[in-house]
């Protein structure tokens, strides 16, 4: 199968894929998605297959307006309401009852879905000239690191996925911020680019104790290895990054070094960014680079975790098992 590259304004050809059963990769303002029309369970079972992704990871359903929530959930509890009053569109991910038109490919057999409406304007005429709601997971490689521009899709999917929609470098570059709805308090699934601060300024309490989900994952994709380079990623504090790479090049490693200011004497070095905005919407595609440069571990260094950091040391950590 060839890959085409659409330009945005091809939205026509893309809807037209999805139509007919294809995957397209487009932008969202977190990270690409790998479409495919999320009624149709034949195209959402490509879709595991282009992305070698595990069978019982379901995926997000995105709608291109609140009025189609309806449609495909369940009646929302209040609390979704004002989460959703407040941050649709954009990087919020809520999971909540399904009703029977979303087939259980996309689900897993959950009897829950998980929604977003994307702030992206692309994503948003896509899914509007569908007419179909679009399941979506990130358009990389199962366990890898996820793309925040078209020719990281490529690099994952050429070849596996009928078009990819350029629309440049993505806004946030970490993927949405996962709630379940249906747990009271809602529980946190994934941190993201929406802060925990900011959902409890909306609803108050909300369950956030990453460690037990660990132990029992309540989002089916977080046992999964996830976000990784093929380099292996070791986190450290600032002051020991210099011993770290030191360390590591006397075993004959090739070492990079992503931090924010160079320490030691790292092959490749990279500028992790100033700004917890910055160090986002960057990573990934920075951990990509890394691998492009055959480096065997990448030394990064820990960031604190207030607002943005949460889910950049989220990935992170996840990066490093
Ligand atoms: O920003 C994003 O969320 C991007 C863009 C494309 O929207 N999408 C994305 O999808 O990151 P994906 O598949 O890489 O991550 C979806 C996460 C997975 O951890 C999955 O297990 C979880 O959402 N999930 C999906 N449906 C669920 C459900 N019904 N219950 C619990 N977790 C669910
Ligand atoms: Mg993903």
């Amino acid at each position: 199968m060839q890959t085409r590259i659409l330009r945005k304004k091809q939205i026509k050809e893309a809807a037209e894929i999805l139509k007919n059963g294809g995957l397209v990769a487009f932008p969202t303002e977190t990270v690409y998605g790998l479409g495919a029309n999320a009624l149709d369970s034949t195209a959402v079972g490509r879709v595991y297959k282009a992305k070698g992704r595990p069978a019982d990871n379901p995926m997000i359903v995105h709608i291109s307006d609140k009025k189609d929530l309806g449609k495909i959930t369940k009646r929302a509890p209040d609390k979704a309401k004002k989460l959703i009053d407040r941050f649709w569109p954009g990087p919020l991910t809520l999971i909540l009852e399904k009703k029977d038109v979303i087939p259980s490919e996309v689900t897993c057999g959950l009897k829950t879905v998980a929604v977003r409406l994307p702030k992206n304007k692309t994503a948003q005429k896509l899914i509007q000239t569908c007419g179909f709601p679009i399941a979506a997971p990130s358009a990389n490689k199962s366990g890898g690191p996820s793309p925040t521009k078209a020719t990281h899709v490529l690099d994952d999917l050429d070849g596996r996925i009928d078009a990819v929609i350029d629309g440049g470098n993505t806004v946030h570059g970490l993927e949405s911020t996962v709630v379940d709805m249906t747990t009271d308090p809602p529980t946190l699934l994934r941190p993201g680019a929406v802060t925990l601060e900011q959902i409890r300024r909306i609803i108050g309490e909300i369950d956030s104790n990453e460690k037990d989900h660990a132990k029992a994952p309540k989002s089916p994709g977080m046992k999964y290895r996830h976000y990784s380079p093929k380099a292996r990623v070791i986190l450290s504090e600032r002051k020991m990054l210099s011993e770290k790479v030191r360390e590591l090049k006397a075993g004959k490693k090739n070492v990079g070094l992503m931090a924010k200011t160079k320490a030691g004497n790292p092959d490749t070095f990279i500028q992790i960014g100033r700004t917890k905005v910055e160090i986002a919407k960057n990573l990934y595609g920075n951990l990509r680079l890394f691998d492009s440069k055959k480096v065997d571990v990448i030394v990064v260094e820990e960031i604190d975790e207030a607002g943005r950091g949460h889910a950049i040391m989220n990935r992170l950590r996840r990066a490093a098992q």
